[in-house]
This record gives C-alpha cells, sequence and structure tokens, in this order.
C-alpha cells in the first residue's frame, strides 16, 4: 500500500520507518528541510533503540523516502497525520502546526482519500480536518482516528507488538483499509477495536490520563510512606500484585514528565473546563506531580542546608524525561537543573544521550559542566542526584561514589539499592523508601 505519513516527529518517523518494514511505500513529509535531507541520507533525528537499522535498510530497499512537498505527499491512498499539538498556555491544544498543513493537503489533494489521525487531538478534531479538506477541496474525506499508544524508548517494539490497535471510523471502506495497512502485523482479530471517531479520540486522552494517575497515585502514597516509616517498594509489591492493579507505572518518583503525560492532562483539564465539567480529578493528578517535584528538591536542600548550598556542587545523573531516549522536553531533570542553578556552586551533567539535545534548553547558565561519563568530576561534587532511571545507572560503582565530598545521593526514581548505599556509609535520600 502507498501511504505518507504527515508530520515526521518522533511518532511519524517511528511510524513511517516501522510501516516501511512492513512492506508498504512509504513517504514521510516534514517542514524542516534539514531534517528531511538527513533523513534520507538515513540519520535519524532521534535516538530510540532499534529505529536506526530499521530506517537504513528500509531507506535502502527504496521503501522508504522522505520530502518536504504536499504535492508529493498526496499522491496516495492514505494519507497519516502526525503533527505535533503542543499546549498552550491555557493548557488547550495548539492546533495551529495541524491547520497549516490541512491548508496545504487541501490545495494539493487530487482525489479522494483516507486521511488517519495519529496525533492526539482534541475531541472533535477529526470532524473538522473533514469539513475543513471537503470544504476547500472538491474531495470526500473518510476520516479515520487511530491514535497512537507508542512509549518513546520502546516505540519499535510497540509499533510491531502493539496491546492493541484503536480505530474510530464511520464507514466499512475505512476499515477494510485499516485492516490491510495493519495486515502484515499479523494480529489476531481481537486485537483490533472498532469504535465511534469520538470515541477513538477520547480513548487516547483516556489511556493517558489513567497511567498519569496511577503515577500520581503511587507518588502520592510514597508521600504517606516517608512519614509513616513505610517502604514503598514493598507497598508496590503488595498492591500490584493485585491483578486488577497490576505493578506497571507504579513507580514513585520525582514525578512524570515527557511531551505526552503533562500535555494531555493540560488538555483534559481544558476540556472539562469547556463543558463546565468538574476538573478537580485531573487537576489534582497535576498537582501532585509538582507536589511530589518540590519534595524532592526540598529533601535536597535540607539535607545539604540553605546556608551552604551556595558554596555546593552537585553530580546529576540523567538529562532525558526518560531513559533509552534523547528527548528532553519537559523532563523532569531539567526542571530541576533550572531550579537549581541558580543557587548552587556548579553542576556536573550527564545522559548517555541527551546532553547534545539539553545543551539547546540549558545554554544561558554559566555553572554547568557536560561529563564524558557518569563518575567525572564526581570528586568535584557534594551530592549525587539521580534524576532518570537509564539502566547504567542502576548498579553504580560504589567505589567512586565515594569521592562526593558530602557523601549523599537523592534518588528520584527509587532505582538504587539503598542497603548497598547505606552500608557503604552514603547517606540515601528516595521518594518514600
Ligand atoms: C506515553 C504513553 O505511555 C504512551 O502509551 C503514549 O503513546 C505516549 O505517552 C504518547 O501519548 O505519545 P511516553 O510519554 O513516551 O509514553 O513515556 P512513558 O513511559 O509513559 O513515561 C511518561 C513519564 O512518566 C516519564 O517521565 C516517566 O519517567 C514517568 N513514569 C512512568 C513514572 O514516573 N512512573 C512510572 O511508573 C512510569
Amino acid at each position: 500500500m502507498k501511504i505518507s505519513i504527515i508530520g515526521t516527529g518522533y511518532v511519524g518517523l517511528v511510524s513511517g520507518t516501522c510501516f516501511a518494514d512492513l512492506g508498504h511505500s512509504v513517504i514521510c513529509l516534514d517542514k524542516d528541510k534539514t531534517k528531511i535531507k538527513s533523513l534520507s541520507q538515513g540519520e535519524s533525528s532521534i535516538y530510540e533503540p532499534g529505529l536506526d537499522e530499521i530506517l537504513k535498510r528500509n531507506i535502502q530497499n527504496k521503501r522508504l523516502s522522505f520530502t518536504t512537498s504536499y504535492k508529493i505527499a498526496c499522491q496516495t491512498d492514505l494519507l497519516i497525520l502526525c503533527i505535533d499539538t503542543p499546549a498552550k498556555k491555557t493548557g488547550e491544544p495548539n492546533l495551529s502546526n495541524l491547520k497549516l498543513s490541512l491548508k496545504s493537503i487541501s490545495r494539493d489533494l487530487k482525489k479522494d482519500i483516507f486521511i488517519v489521525t495519529k496525533s492526539t487531538v482534541p475531541i472533535g478534531t477529526n470532524q473538522y480536518i473533514k469539513n475543513f479538506i471537503e470544504n476547500s477541496s472538491s474531495f470526500k474525506i473518510n476520516i479515520i482516528s487511530n491514535p497512537e499508544f507508542l512509549k518513546e524508548g520502546c516505540a519499535v517494539q510497540d509499533f510491531f507488538f502493539p496491546s492493541r490497535i484503536v480505530i474510530g471510523c464511520e464507514s466499512k471502506a475505512s476499515r477494510e483499509i485499516m485492516k490491510e495497512l495493519y495486515a502484515p502485523l499479523g494480529l489476531p482479530s481481537q486485537k483490533f477495536i472498532y469504535m465511534k471517531v469520538q470515541s477513538a479520540e477520547l480513548t487516547k486522552y483516556a489511556s493517558n490520563s489513567f497511567l498519569a494517575t496511577k503515577i500520581s497515585f503511587i507518588n502520592k502514597i510514597s508521600q504517606i510512606a516517608d512519614h509513616a516509616n513505610a517502604d514503598i517498594h514493598e507497598i508496590k509489591k503488595g498492591i500490584g500484585s493485585d491483578s486488577r492493579i497490576g505493578n506497571e507505572f507504579l513507580n514513585a518518583g520525582l514525578g512524570y514528565g515527557g511531551s505526552c503525560f503533562p500535555k494531555d492532562i493540560k488538555a483534559l483539564i481544558n476540556f472539562e473546563k469547556k463543558f463546565k465539567i468538574d476538573h478537580s480529578l485531573f487537576s489534582v493528578v497535576e498537582e501532585i506531580n509538582n507536589q511530589q517535584f518540590f519534595i524532592f528538591y526540598k529533601k535536597i536542600i535540607d539535607a545539604i542546608g540553605q546556608k551552604r548550598l551556595k558554596r555546593s556542587s552537585f553530580m546529576i545523573w540523567g538529562l532525558s524525561f526518560k531513559p533509552n531516549t534523547n528527548d528532553v522536553r519537559d523532563s523532569i531533570a531539567l526542571r530541576l537543573i533550572r531550579l537549581l542553578t541558580d543557587q548552587v556552586k556548579h553542576l556536573y551533567l550527564y545522559d548517555p544521550e541527551a546532553i547534545r539535545e539539553s545543551h539547546v534548553y540549558l545554554s544561558q547558565y554559566s555553572n554547568i559542566t557536560y561529563c564524558k561519563n557518569a563518575y567525572e568530576h564526581m570528586q568535584s561534587a557534594n551530592a549525587l542526584i539521580l534524576c532518570t532511571e537509564w539502566p547504567e545507572f542502576q548498579n553504580p560503582e560504589i567505589k567512586k561514589l565515594h569521592s562526593l565530598k558530602d557523601k549523599k545521593i537523592f534518588d528520584g526514581r527509587n532505582v538504587l539499592n539503598k542497603e548497598v548505599i547505606l552500608k557503604a556509609g552514603i547517606e540515601y535520600f528516595g521518594l518514600g523508601s
């Protein structure tokens, strides 16, 4: 099948590359000429395990190509929209990129077409897309909402082994084309969940907000555990082994970040406000996420002492919003760094993949040094702060941690072995443990 992906960001690039690997002929469009040039040469714009190899293979096989031209992208049976919809200050999703794209599509469309929306869009957007293009061109649109559930860091794995494929559509023809699109995955029919377009739009928000709620829930329990001298790891085991609860997304830490959860929770609150529905649940989820950040920050300040802070330096492990990605958008680590830089002597930062990306966001600070490895400059730091649980941080070389001047570790993801660290004579500060 010939398909075009509109918007070659995270979701667009992973989906386009993987659809090509399934045997489809894929053209990915983006307005960023530099990105398109390097992608055409097989250079990925993101770090995602497994992606590079599939990208190069499919460019070589001529199943995958890149363009900035809507004229070329519109010569297809199926357009897949993967345009970013960042949150405005009000929390409302910003649809201006999507609208610009729709104008170009209407201009260059030459026939009736199926349009699949993978971007997370507010409820009602798919109908808006259909109306917009049908009113500004002479062609009929079959609109399909097919929300994306890929997780950064294991997006390729998620693509090939999806938990489910949600399809919101209104016609038999749309169902058929989606079956054809995903047929090479060889999934059992129960993996396909068909529904109304609006239900599919809301399903995406409901999934992400449920997971964010689960994280805020365990974070709230970790706050109680801190005061009750209980251990959040034991509690996680205790509740997660109930199959109705499950143990995924029950890791307490310094809060959720990234380009999805914070934005989607804000969008839901905004939607509730618009329709005058009580928005207390998701507002509290957001508030707890914020609280957790300040609780962790306060642990650092209290342990070091406000007065000594100006003379203290910190080693920070992890800059990306989660492990196995170089994405630093809405990263809690960067938020903490911004808050600390003015108050401390120096920060030594290390991340296995996200140093180059962090430069862009932290360029205004002069008291920052990027380290070549996790232990470089350890002896210049008073304490270590772990913000992102990259696997290489989880079994640290204890001997090297000994060179920390104050012998203190703040574990923002609760992944270090507390017993081992305490045994080595180093103070340990986690969240609920
Ligand atoms: C999330 C969803 O998990 C995907 O299903 C969805 O497709 C994607 O958003 C999207 O809307 O595009 P992602 O943002 O890549 O995926 O990352 P997650 O693994 O969900 O993690 C989000 C944040 O929650 C991270 O900051 C992570 O550190 C935090 N988290 C996760 C916790 O604090 N505790 C946990 O137990 C799990």
